[in-house]
């Protein structure tokens, strides 16, 4: 149980090293959370910072999302404490414990604890992303459909309840905190990006 706990608050450690706004800070961008939609995730880095901080953030976030997972299981976690692992390393992300718990959407960290716990879910979500950005060019588009895709997906590639309900919680928490995004979508207000 020990064990268990120390690899719990080790993901949200991880989970709160918000790579949006080490980059932007070292790219002396300022604090993404005051420009552009305000959020500290790749999108708004590829808006206020061009494309190689964008992918530096979606790298970072994504990798942050692989670390814990990764040491989980080989030290020996399954089932409901590796769960307990993935969603303490996404609520890092969102609520980081360094950065006055102002964080990002989850997105790119929700791709990467996918990716390393069920990687036939994270391709998926993977290209059901890229699929719906490139017809839409709209990224919490993108980012919507593919959480909503992952629950049919989830309860097609495992059959453990604890990832089920794993991905569930996920999915709920993306979907909240796109809660603006969603407005602005329905308003018509939300901006494409510029076709290449
Ligand atoms: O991953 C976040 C993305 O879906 C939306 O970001 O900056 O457009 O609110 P943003």
């Amino acid at each position: 149980l020990l064990l268990d706990v120390a690899l719990i608050g080790g993901g949200y450690a991880v989970g709160s090293v918000a790579t949006a706004i080490l980059v932007a800070r070292a790219l002396g961008l300022g604090d993404p959370r005051q420009s552009g939609s305000g959020n500290p995730g790749a999108t708004n880095i590829l808006r206020i910072g061009g494309k190689k901080a964008a992918l530096l953030t979606l790298l970072g976030d994504l990798i942050k999302g692989v670390i814990p997972i990764v040491a989980a299981r080989l030290l020996g976690l399954e089932g409901w404490a590796l769960a307990a692992v993935a969603l303490a390393t996404f609520l890092g992300h969102l609520y980081p414990v360094f950065f006055g718990f102002r964080g990002g959407k989850g997105v790119s960290t929700a791709l990467g604890i996918l990716l390393a716990l069920l990687p036939m879910l994270g391709l998926s979500i993977l290209g059901l992303w890229m699929l719906v950005f490139a017809v839409t060019r709209v990224s919490s588009m993108a980012a919507l459909l593919a959480a909503i895709g992952a629950v049919p997906t989830v309860f097609a590639v495992s059959s453990a309840t604890s990832m089920r309900v794993l991905v569930l919680v996920l999915v709920l928490l993306v979907l909240w905190r796109h809660r603006s995004n969603i407005r602005r979508l329905l308003d018509g207000s939300e901006r494409p990006f510029k076709k290449r």
